[in-house]
């Protein structure tokens, strides 16, 4: 049986991992068998890539190692990961994939499209996403979110990065789910985090309830 595979993408502060945290959370409920992963990082030497790139201090890596860094995170992951649990008929929960790579190395550091698209192919073998979210809002609303006081880390490299930026990088993500409108589904991402699951849920529920009976009675709420 295969599985179903669904990203969670958008700008850094956007609360995706809050939400797909949520999402986890009922499929389990629900004794629903899923993988919770992200890249980069979803595997060890993913995780090691992961330190890689976002150390603050690396300041002079080159966009395109960096591009290359989240290739080779991508490659192994699919294969690690992402490949096995589809074919265990999963259901995966994946903060990110090959959009963050258009919207950031395309857009944000304006790396050709036609080499990442490229370089996305070779990485995955061609696996695509059934489903991917995004969770949009203003590039001020997520500062705001990520200068909270109470937060208890420092900003990455990437989220260290202006904001015209993070503004491109909200742009590339709102053109690619006008692209291709019937993988993507658009969150507004403002609001609580109950608001914003109540649209998840909306959006997978349907999805993977031919899958899973015991989602027939789900109450929305
Ligand atoms: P995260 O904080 O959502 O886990 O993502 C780590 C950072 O990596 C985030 O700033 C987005 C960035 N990123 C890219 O620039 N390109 C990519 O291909 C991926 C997967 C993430």
């Amino acid at each position: 049986m295969a599985g179903i595979f669904i990203t969670f993408e958008g700008i850094d502060g956007c609360g995706k991992t809050t939400q797909l945290g949520m999402l986890a959370a009922l499929l389990a409920a629900h004794s629903i068998p899923h993988l919770i992963t992200r890249e980069p990082g979803g595997t060890l030497v993913g995780n090691k890539i992961r330190e890689i790139i976002l150390d603050p201090t690396h300041n002079k890596l080159s966009s395109k190692t960096e591009l290359l860094l989240y290739a080779a995170d991508r490659a192994q992951h699919v294969f690690e990961e992402l490949k096995p649990s589809l074919e265990k008929g999963e259901i995966i929960l994946c903060d990110r994939y090959t959009d963050a790579t258009i919207a950031y190395q395309a857009y944000g550091r304006k790396l050709p499209v036609k080499l990442i698209n490229q370089l996305n192919l070779i990485a995955t073998d061609g696996l695509a996403p059934d489903l991917t979210l995004l969770f949009d809002l203003p590039v001020e609303e997520a500062e705001k979110r990520m200068s909270n006081p109470n937060s208890l880390r420092s900003k990455d490299r990437l989220e260290q990065e202006q904001r015209d930026f993070h503004q491109r990088v909200r742009q590339a993500y709102l053109a690619l789910a006008e692209k291709f409108p019937d993988r993507f589904r658009t969150i507004s991402a403002l609001g609580t985090s109950q608001e914003i699951f109540y649209q998840v849920s909306q959006v997978v529920i349907p999805k993977i309830k031919s899958l899973y009976p015991s989602l027939n009675n789900y109450v929305f709420c």
